[in-house]
């Protein structure tokens, strides 16, 4: 039965066809071996085309190297050579029948010295305020020229075509957080007084030259969708949602088949409302979807079929279904729930999505990137980052009675893996209830997302309970 007709209805984003309405966001992991898709990236991306979701868009994927780097490994598309790596990870995802974009960017100023080897550049020489990277310490980036940003858009051109060379449905540009497509559009970045600045009509200027571009090397056969911070919030000032609302105007009028609205500013954390991630709310951007969605349809200017793409921790299916119904976007985006729960549409399909491995919110699996060039980790899913469906759990040799002491986090997914290889477990905890320290880490403000674990283990190890193993390796 199916439980939620519209997540599951097929859709279409320009010419591209998706077996469902839900998309995974590009999120880094900075697992590639130097620019280039390896089988650990391959694996991540597989394992959640076969969990269900309709489109993936691969993490943001350098143009231009090595100026425009965020992480050094992160995945490079500014040659030939990377065409192999890309047409092997397409084929892959279409295998299991998702669809895959490609996200292209270019840091900008957001770029660090020490992984460029240079001065990074920006639209102007404004330096980012402040980034968790850098605290206060980052760098004045030099001003391109007028040149230097006209090759730059033929750079997103020519990696749009190495994407679609390569079996690609599509490609995102990136047009938020602390990225060169947002430096262009906001005016706190951008203090250009040429064709590039000085008002929102130039600030666009960048993107729809880009777009023009693409649709000019790729045709219209091909996908193609801005991810674009609508409004940056916050005393900082910069975009306002009048402007973040004409922009999506002027790049869907450009050519471009959607937009994936998202909020916020250069600070690489959720700002829209400063609510760190461990208390962010479901459904925390569907609002402003709705918004954009609704005035943008009506602004002038021909736009064929446009799709909005909302969400922001948007996984449980009741809300994702009644924002698809009421109009309040096109697809449903997941961030960090995919990573924590590879198959996570699959238990949204199956409505079954207490059994599904929560997000907490930590953050880790940014943070660690960003801050210490590690590749993406979860502290809830300890496969992501490790070579996913290679991590297999195998059945155990011997059957053993294992005593597990302490119904803690650590206590309960001891039991649950050793229940999962087919031992037979006994769990002792001494409180009345499950959660050992988790009872303290849940006490703080801003915590509630971390009380998830609570029926999320307590389902797992009930589920267990005198039954067989399982050997799927979840
Ligand atoms: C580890 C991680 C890496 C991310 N990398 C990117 C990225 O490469 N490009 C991008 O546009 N957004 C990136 N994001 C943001 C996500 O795509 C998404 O917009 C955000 O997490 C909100 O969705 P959610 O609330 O469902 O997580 C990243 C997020 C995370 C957690």
């Amino acid at each position: 039965m199916n439980h939620y007709p519209h997540i599951f209805a097929p859709g279409k984003i320009g010419s591209v066809e998706v077996r469902n309405r839900t998309v995974m966001s590009a999120m880094g992991t900075n697992m590639s071996d130097h620019g280039f898709v390896n089988d650990a990236i391959i694996n991540h991306y597989v394992e959640r085309a076969k969990g269900g979701v309709g489109l993936i868009i691969i993490e943001v994927t350098c143009v231009d190297t090595p100026l425009g780097l965020n992480t050094v490994n992160m995945l490079v598309a500014d040659d030939d050579k990377y065409i192999p790596g890309l047409a092997k990870l397409a084929a892959a995802i279409h295998a299991q029948g998702a669809k895959c974009f490609l996200q292209i960017s270019h840091t900008g100023r957001g770029a660090r010295r020490k992984n460029i080897g240079a001065q990074p550049v920006g639209p102007s020489a404004v330096a980012m305020p402040f980034s968790y990277m850098m605290g206060f310490g980052n760098e004045e980036p030099r001003a391109l020229t007028i040149e230097e940003i006209r090759t730059i858009e033929d750079k997103y051109a020519a990696a749009a075509v190495r994407a679609q060379k390569a079996g690609f449905d599509g490609v995102e540009l990136h047009a938020c957080g602390y990225y060169m497509g947002q430096q262009f559009l906001s005016s706190t970045a951008n203090i250009r007084t040429d064709e590039y600045g000085g008002n929102p009509e130039n600030r666009s200027r960048f993107y729809t030259n880009i777009i023009g571009k693409i649709r000019e090397a790729c045709g219209t056969d091909f996908g193609l969708v801005v991810k674009q911070a609508v409004m940056e919030a916050g005393e900082q000032g910069g975009i306002t949602m009048e402007e973040g609302m004409f922009y999506a105007n002027k790049f869907l009028t450009a050519g471009a088949d959607g937009i994936e609205v998202m909020g916020g500013s250069w600070k690489p954390v959720p700002d829209i409302d400063d609510i760190p991630s461990t208390a962010d709310k479901p459904g925390r951007m569907l609002g402003l979807s709705a918004v954009v969605r609704k005035a943008v349809l009506s602004m002038p200017g021909e736009k064929k079929n446009p799709v909005f793409i909302g969400g922001g921790r948007t996984y449980l299916p009741s809300l994702a279904e009644e924002a698809l119904a009421e109009g309040k976007c096109d697809f449903i985006f997941m961030g960090h729930g995919l990573l924590a729960e590879p198959h996570l549409v699959e238990y949204m399909e199956q409505d079954r999505c207490g059994e599904a491995r929560p997000c907490i919110g930590c953050n880790l699996c940014a943070d660690d990137q960003l801050s210490y060039n590690r590749h993406i980790r979860c502290s809830c899913n300890a496969v992501l980052g490790n070579g996913e469906n290679d991590y297999t759990m195998e059945p155990a040799a011997v059957i053993k009675k294992v005593l597990v002491v302490g119904g803690g986090i650590a206590g309960m997914e001891a039991a649950r893996t050793a229940a999962r290889r087919g031992h037979k477990v006994t769990l002792v905890e001494q409180n009345d209830h499950l959660g050992g320290q988790l009872d303290y880490a849940v006490a703080p403000p801003y915590k509630d997302n971390l009380k998830q674990l609570y029926p999320y283990y307590e389902k797992q190890l009930e589920q267990r309970r005198g039954r067989p193993a399982e050997y799927n390796g979840r």
